[in-house]
């Protein structure tokens, strides 16, 4: 059921995310580098989570198609400036070489930004059938919000400044839950602005619900980071540590990091049994997540 779901869902994500980079622009080598981060790979942890709350709350497909694509063009951008030579300096993403190894820095630096407008850009303009122009505001703040200075921008300040430092666990997990949590948060929040009915006690358990897996799936991350490897990642092994950067096995040992994330997953799973429409999709990716090789 997850398994179909998430296919299902990555495939009309991807059909959708094609199409609307296929309107080629005058910058031929921009246009390609943003073709060629977006659309290769990746797991599509995102866009899934936008369509499997919007469809759980009754929401109609296609009007999750453009907030789908809109947070993976956003998440999508964010790995491309991650990964530049002046942030975390990796030269694999996705099983392939990155984007400023593939072009050069400056394409790589346009493409996130170019990635980044998209985003608000699909939001703006999709032809939305039973959003009103006041959700749809609410949309484009919301995910404007979670990308920014308070959200993930922010957060990616807070691990670059905490590189190398001692830092508190509490700061670490402020810095987790910034720069990978807000967007999973908003992928969550995205999903259900998008149904025409979504009451306040779900959309507070979907928050909780949000958090947790926003922070439990960056802990994950910190652990395959050390216990993985480079061909099943798609990105390089060890690179944390490498550049010392904090994460939760640095901080509590892999025993203490695997023993946070079992907790978050309960938390998870916790806030889900509140909510009164089928979360059993739900359910099974939190168990995906915290359990993922990749
Ligand atoms: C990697 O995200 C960066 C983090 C925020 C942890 P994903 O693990 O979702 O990367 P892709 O999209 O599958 O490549
Ligand atoms: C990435 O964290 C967070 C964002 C891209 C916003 P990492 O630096 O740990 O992600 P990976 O491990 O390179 O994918
Ligand atoms: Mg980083
Ligand atoms: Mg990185
Ligand atoms: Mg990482």
């Amino acid at each position: 059921m997850l398994e179909y779901s998430m296919q299902q869902f990555r495939e009309r994500h991807d059909v959708f995310l094609a199409q609307y980079l296929d309107q080629s622009g005058p910058a031929t080598r921009l246009h390609e580098a943003m073709q060629y981060s977006a659309l290769l790979g990746g797991k599509r942890v995102r866009p899934f989570l936008v369509y499997a709350v919007g469809d759980m709350l009754g929401a109609a497909l296609p009007d999750l198609d453009a907030p789908a694509v809109a947070v993976e063009c956003i998440h999508a951008y964010s790995l491309i400036h991650d990964d530049l030579p002046a942030m975390d300096d990796d030269a694999l993403r996705r099983g392939h070489p990155t984007c400023h190894i593939r072009f050069d820095e400056a394409t790589a630096i346009l493409a996130g930004d170019a990635l980044q407008t998209a985003a608000f850009e699909l939001l703006a303009k999709h032809p939305f059938v039973h959003v009103t122009p006041e959700r749809q505001l609410n949309m484009i703040q919301s995910l404007a919000h979670a990308s920014g200075s308070q959200g993930m921008c922010g957060g990616q300040a807070l691990d670059i400044a905490a590189t190398g430092q001692s830092i508190s666990l509490a700061k670490l997990e402020q810095i987790h839950q910034l720069k990978t949590g807000a967007l999973i948060r908003a992928a969550v929040r995205l999903g259900a602005l998008t149904a025409p009915k979504s009451d306040q006690a779900t959309q507070a358990s979907l928050d909780i619900w949000a958090d947790a897996i926003g922070l439990a799936f960056q802990v994950q991350d910190d652990i395959l980071d050390v216990t993985s490897d480079t061909a099943t990642l798609g990105k390089s092994q060890g690179s944390d540590q490498a550049l010392e950067k904090s994460t939760y096995p640095q901080h509590l040992g892999l025993d203490g990091a695997r023993q946070h994330l079992a907790e978050l997953r309960e938390k998870a799973l916790q806030a889900l049994s509140g909510i009164t429409y089928n979360t059993q999709l739900l359910a099974d990716f939190t168990n995906y997540l915290a359990t993922r090789d990749r």
